[in-house]
């Protein structure tokens, strides 16, 4: 992977607002989509967002949203694509010349790739960066979790009690590295038959509310399988995906995003107004 020369030189344009990271306990409960329908929906109302797809060995980011460009090195780091919205991407698929090619790669070489997802990427200006995470409390969370500032955490799970219990791993390493979880988003809660319109709690009933009293954190959404938002999603359509119930979730973000106090501020050293620190120029 090309990389800029260090991180001075991405420390010069890059003004990243907040860094939201998007964690699991288990694979495959939807995190990425997750963090790209977040993305969408904040792009719409007008916030400049990026995508850090931190999961490197199972990257599915790009292909959410059918973006294949090849990103390019500059004088100032390496330029993270757009997607068709605006929504700056870097992924490590973008990198390889066949997107089917394997990342056969140890825990160092993964770390090293995240913490230049950081260091090297131009992400210019920015009010949120998503960081889409692998499952689980391995080396990738953990390096995202201590070399990112990230300010918050949306948990993913789905109803299955096993993936309840999983994910409150995934929260207790969140609030050891002193990371607030904002909220917990119970995916594929419930299916609605398309014949009779009866809503099926398909994995069974939510444990959704007991995990937020376990974790303390808010339930923001429930949200139901729709096969309409998973065949968008297959053909890289997620920005066409429209889901009601992933409202309160924009909602929650976009009044964080609008209300924290700026926790990842990378300002340039030499801003001459405000000296390089106060985030306010
Ligand atoms: N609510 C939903 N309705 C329909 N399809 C969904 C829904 N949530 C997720 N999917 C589909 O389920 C599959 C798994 O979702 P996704 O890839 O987002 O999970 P993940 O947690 O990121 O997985 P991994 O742990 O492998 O990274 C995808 O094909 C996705 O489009
Ligand atoms: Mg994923």
């Amino acid at each position: 992977m090309a990389t800029a020369d260090n991180e001075s030189m991405t420390s010069q344009v890059n003004r990243v607002r907040h860094v939201l990271a998007v964690a699991s306990g288990k694979g495959g409960v939807g995190k990425s989509l997750v963090s790209a329908m977040a993305a969408v929906e904040l792009a719409r109302r007008g916030l400049k967002v990026g995508i850090m797809d931190a999961d490197i060995t199972g990257p599915s980011i790009p292909r959410l949203f059918g973006l294949t460009v090849r990103p390019e090195s500059s004088m100032v780091g390496i330029l993270p694509p757009e997607t068709a919205t605006g929504i700056k991407i870097i992924s490590m698929n973008l990198f390889l010349d066949n997107s089917g090619q394997p990342v056969i790669w140890r825990g160092p070489l993964l770390t090293s790739a995240i913490k230049q997802f950081w260091t090297d990427v131009a992400w210019g200006d920015l009010d949120v960066l998503i960081v889409d995470l692998p499952p689980g409390t391995a080396d990738v969370p953990l390096t995202a979790f201590q070399s990112l500032p990230v300010d918050g955490i949306l948990m993913v799970t789905t109803p299955q009690e096993l993936a309840g219990m999983i994910v409150e791993k995934a929260a207790g390493l969140a609030k050891q590295m002193h990371k607030p979880v904002l909220g917990i988003v119970e995916n594929m809660a419930m299916v609605t038959c398309p014949h009779c319109g009866e809503v099926f709690e398909l994995f069974g009933p939510s444990h959704a509310e007991e995990l937020a009293d376990r974790i303390g954190a808010p339930v923001l959404a429930r949200l139901p399988i729709d096969p309409t938002v998973a065949a968008l999603a297959d053909i890289g359509h997620v920005e066409d995906v429209k889901m009601a119930a992933f409202a309160p979730v924009t909602e929650a973000l976009a009044e964080y995003v609008a209300t924290a106090s700026l926790a990842a501020v990378i300002l340039a050293p030499s801003c001459p107004s405000c000296s390089g620190n106060s985030g306010d120029c």
